[in-house]
């Protein structure tokens, strides 16, 4: 029969397995709750007096606030989370793989089989062990091996795949009222069992109707199929938006237009300087070497190019620049609003910002980044690693960081707007003008601006998808 869930560990307090199971601990106040990591700051971070999380997100110190030291803890003490739970998240860090067989494309599951690992070696009693990270098709095959070659009489193991859809920005939201939530297992009595426990534990706020069971192979490629398909989606509108540019046509419009259709929706349709984040490029890439390694080279060119696409949108974003300045950036100062890779979020994984200054400092421009979240380490670390050639004390005569959007712009010849925050949405333009070198450029690389009053005010504008 199944069990009934009353403690619950998660392995990995990161931007998945810290909200999630923070929610959980908030809609389960009879389920004890403890998230455990290896990294002591991070954990120290989500244990801090005056809530200074290691992440943002809109709502999550709220949810923090009422469930930590009732029922949620952190804690590096990973082992003893093991023991005492009866149902275990392992939702670690699963990145591209930077060498060795698939470098460049497989995912990297040493994290995964190492936490793995740990709860075979420490766990004195059966366990359902949750895959939530995103992981390739059948690692909870290779998870179940491991396990049960390596546990102690008595334990029985479970494994279950709840791949997480949450994005970044809405993850409290988007906890709050899943569109769905995904839980696959073995069809044998057992897995069934430990995947009604889990839907159980789902069941105290998301509706029953919502909570999916299928396979376990089936759930794992769901997680990738789900990012490919959203991916593909701004490929496809970022594509359209080169047509636009050329042609006159205004992708805004297009967007609008097709969007109507109820079979293709109007979400996920903003033409953008290119999709960033930690998981769709990271993803496509896995759903490419897995169509590889089974033999299928035309589905994996068919979702390789989706990321192709993406490249393309970010270099003819730098060259749109680059050719609208009179062909020339050497020694030009530009402004960079927003390094994040979408609004309301300070994480900067592959944000196309990145790419952006990249292109404008390999052409000796001046560089200064305004983002309202983003810490400034943050910046550095990702422009050392952009540029590997080039010395942090380089990069810092070329770039600086500014504390406002006002600050950025002063005496600047462009500004290059990277990411959404709604802050920009409310800039004094007539301010800015004021104070920067003319002619005066504004690139929209997030369709923010109003194109016609900023030319007004005496802006030269381009925005992504507009030809005009
Ligand atoms: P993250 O890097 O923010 O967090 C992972 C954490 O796991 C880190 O803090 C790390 O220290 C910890 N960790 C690694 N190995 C450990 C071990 N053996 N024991 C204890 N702790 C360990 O990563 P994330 O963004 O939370 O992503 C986690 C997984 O969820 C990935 O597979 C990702 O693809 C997937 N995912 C991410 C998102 C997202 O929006 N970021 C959304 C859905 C799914
Ligand atoms: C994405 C998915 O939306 C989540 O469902 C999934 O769980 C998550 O990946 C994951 O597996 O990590 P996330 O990357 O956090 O979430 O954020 P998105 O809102 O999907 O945005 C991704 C990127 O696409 C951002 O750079 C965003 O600016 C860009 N985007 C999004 C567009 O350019 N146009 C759009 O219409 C939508």
């Amino acid at each position: 029969a199944p069990i009934k869930v009353t403690k619950v560990c998660c392995i990995g307090a990161g931007y998945v397995g810290g909200p999630t199971c923070a929610v959980i601990a908030l809609k389960c106040p009879h389920i004890q709750v403890t998230i455990v990591d290896l990294n002591q700051a991070r954990v120290d971070a989500w244990n801090s007096p005056d809530f200074n999380l290691p992440i943002y997100e809109p709502g999550l110190v709220e949810v923090v606030k009422q469930a930590r030291g009732r029922n949620l803890f952190f804690s590096t003490d990973v082992d003893k989370g093991i023991q005492e739970a009866d149902l275990i998240f392992v939702s670690v860090n699963t990145p591209t793989k930077k060498s060795g067989v698939g470098a460049g494309f497989a995912a990297d599951l040493n994290y995964v089989e190492l936490a793995t690992r740990r709860i075979a070696a420490v766990a004195h009693s059966s366990k359902i062990v949750v895959e939530k990270s995103t992981v390739p098709c059948r690692t909870a095959e290779s998870m179940r091996t491991i396990l049960e070659a390596n546990s102690r009489s008595g334990c029985r193991f479970d494994i279950l795949s709840n791949p997480e859809f949450l994005a970044e920005g809405t993850a409290i939201d988007d906890l709050f009222s899943p569109d769905r939530v995904l839980v696959g297992s073995l069809q044998t009595p057992e897995g069934l069992d430990a995947c009604e426990s889990l839907a159980e534990v789902y069941s105290n706020w998301v509706p029953k109707e919502r909570i999916l069971t299928v396979g376990l192979w089936s759930s794992e490629l769901s997680k990738l199929a789900a990012n490919a398909m959203l991916a593909q989606r701004i490929s496809s509108i970022n594509a359209l938006s080169a047509i636009c540019e050329a042609t006159g046509a205004n992708i805004d419009e297009v967007a609008h237009a097709i969007g109507f259709d109820s079979r293709i929706g109007p979400k996920f349709l903003r033409a953008s300087v290119g999709f960033g984040g930690s998981c769709f490029q990271k993803d496509i890439l896995n759903l490419v070497y897995l169509s590889e390694s089974l033999h299928l080279p035309q589905v994996a060119a068919y979702w390789r190019q989706v990321v192709e696409m993406n490249e393309h949108q970010k270099s003819r974003f730098s060259k749109t620049v680059v050719d609208t300045l009179f062909n020339t950036i050497t020694g030009k100062h530009i402004a960079v609003l927003g390094f994040a890779f979408k609004a309301d979020t300070g994480d900067t994984r592959e944000s196309p910002a990145i790419s952006l200054v990249r292109d404008f400092l390999s052409e000796r421009a001046y560089v200064t980044i305004y983002d309202p979240k983003v810490e400034d380490a943050q910046i550095w670390l990702d422009l050392v690693e952009a540029c590997p050639n080039v010395p942090l004390v380089n990069i810092q005569k070329q770039v600086t960081i500014a504390r406002s959007s006002l600050e950025a712009c002063k005496d600047k010849e462009a500004i290059v707007i990277a990411t959404e925050w709604k802050e920009f949405r409310e800039i004094d333009w007539q301010t800015v003008y004021n104070n920067m070198n003319k002619p005066a450029f504004v690139f929209d690389g997030r369709m923010i601006v109003d194109a016609v009053a900023l030319q007004k005010v005496g802006f030269k504008v381009k925005v992504i998808g507009r030809g005009d």
